[in-house]
């Protein structure tokens, strides 16, 4: 003998069964993201060696500008995907690589070699040549990225971005940095 549904009961199923329907339409679009080649790509570009010239172009004991090409770009990013940094030179394969951006707000810093300074342009905030906070707002030193010479050819890790999250996952990774001299800008 089969049982009756009561009214609740089918309120019930039926409210599990918009919940459901629900549920995949949101999953639906998240999957599609988690599994596109387009993604696939830029995780893939998150972890490229990009070069940034011969090892000859960046004279010992200077620092100049390089300008290299977001690994994780699309096609429409057209010039914004450029991205400038700061590499000094310290000795034979020994190099600083530098996030342009300034710790504070993000504005473009620029190398000052008078004064052997950076200095940002938006509130004052300076750094010394080694990357360290000098002067100003800045919570910290300029980001610097991982580097590796091979051939004599100079490389960045340019596709994850040096932001304060990177360095810290960095630190708690067991696994040694390449390239990396010295500890990070704190
Ligand atoms: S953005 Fe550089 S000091 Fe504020």
């Amino acid at each position: 003998m089969t049982t009756p549904i009561t009214r609740r009961g089918m309120l019930l199923k039926l409210g599990v069964a918009l919940n459901a329907v629900a549920g995949l339409a949101l999953a639906v679009p998240i999957v599609g993201y988690l599994l596109s080649p387009a993604r696939r790509q830029r995780m893939r570009g998150a972890l490229t060696w990009v070069e940034l010239g011969e090892v000859g172009a960046f004279p010992e004991g200077q620092t100049r500008m390089a300008t290299f090409r977001n690994p994780s770009t699309r096609p429409w990013d057209g010039q914004t995907a450029d991205i400038p940094c700061w590499v000094r030179r310290l000795s034979g394969d020994a190099f600083q690589v530098f996030a342009v951006n300034c710790a504070h707000l993000g504005c473009p810093v620029r190398w000052f070699p008078q004064s052997n300074l950076f200095l940002c342009p938006c509130h004052g905030g300076a750094y010394y040549a080694d990357g360290s906070r000098a002067a100003g707002p800045p919570p910290r030193g300029l980001f610097r990225y991982d580097f590796k010479v091979e051939n004599a050819r100079l490389f960045i890790k340019a596709g994850m971005m040096p932001t304060l999250g990177n360095v810290l996952a960095s630190r708690r990774e067991e696994t040694p940095r390449r390239g990396s001299e010295g500890t990070p800008c704190a």
